[in-house]
């Protein structure tokens, strides 16, 4: 049974690195359906995580278990096709597993990709928001536990978790940019929690991403997240229901958009 600890990602690392051609500086996580990244890799090489010790799988829909190592603008890169979730029934060790993995393997830049629901009304399904801060609203923290000082100190700061450099850089793009609330999940947010989250400052509502933001900082990566609005969070268009298929259909068409806002980020790291 694996715990997700050091010397089980010590495991994994050396299978990953066996097969892994260069070092990669940067990661990228797809969320749901936004596997099309993957495109504007070159110099392929892949990987399924089935084959990786230890290595969580996902159940979740959109979600391809596929590791691609390339290169995007001439920078080595390592694409994570798809996450395990919290509400999957993961733990926060296992949901942030990858991550670490990625921390010990000496990747600089970690970008995290996810599907949201917008709360502030200026925002549209189908456009991509720069995360500049988050609110947990998960209930708990990946860091919870005795702590493994070869990964990271007791408490970490998060006053910059979102690489102001790279995000001037998104802004300069033209994306507008906001705070993710991240909820537990599976079930949609309620009407009621949609306000509260936005009377608390969040701009957007999603179910991952935030656990993997704390250990990739932790461990001194530079982070950044993209957030493609799938839908307008629940309330804020009264009469519309919300269902998983409406976010991975938005998700396939802003897909490809964000495959090059990402290649375009990369050219200026
Ligand atoms: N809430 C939470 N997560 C989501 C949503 C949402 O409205 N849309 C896509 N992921």
């Amino acid at each position: 049974m694996t715990s997700f600890n050091y010397e089980d990602a010590q495991v994994s690392l050396e299978f990953l690195k066996k097969f892994l051609r260069v070092q990669p500086e940067i990661a990228i996580v797809s969320g749901s359906g936004l596997g099309d990244i993957a495109e504007v890799i070159s110099d392929k090489n892949i990987i399924d995580v089935n084959d990786i010790p230890n290595w969580p799988i996902s159940t979740a829909p959109g979600h391809s278990g596929k590791i691609i190592a390339g290169q995007i603008e001439g920078k080595n890169i390592i694409l994570l096709q798809g996450r395990v979730h919290y509400y999957e029934g993961y733990s926060m060790k296992a949901v942030t597993f990858p991550t670490r993995i990625m921390g010990m393997l000496g990747v600089k830049v970690f970008i995290a990709t996810n599907a949201a629901g917008a709360i502030n009304t200026s925002f549209l399904p189908g456009e991509i928001i720069a995360v500049r801060d988050h609110i947990n609203l998960m209930g708990t923290n990946p860091l919870i536990g005795p702590n493994d000082s070869r990964w990271n100190e007791r408490f970490p700061d998060m006053s910059h978790a979102y690489n102001p450099e790279i995000l001037a850089t998104l802004s300069s793009f033209g994306l507008k940019t906001g705070v993710y609330a991240a909820f537990m999940g599976p079930s949609f947010e309620t009407p009621a929690e949609v306000k509260m989250a936005g009377i608390l400052g969040a701009d957007l509502a999603g179910m991952s991403t935030v656990p993997e933001v704390i250990v990739a900082n932790s461990m001194g990566m530079k982070v950044c997240v993209l957030s493609c609005v799938a839908n307008m969070a629940a309330g804020i268009e009264p009469d519309k229901t919300l269902t998983g298929q409406e976010v991975l259909d938005t998700m396939k068409i802003s897909s490809h958009k964000l495959a090059i806002i990402i290649a375009k980020l990369i050219k200026t790291l």
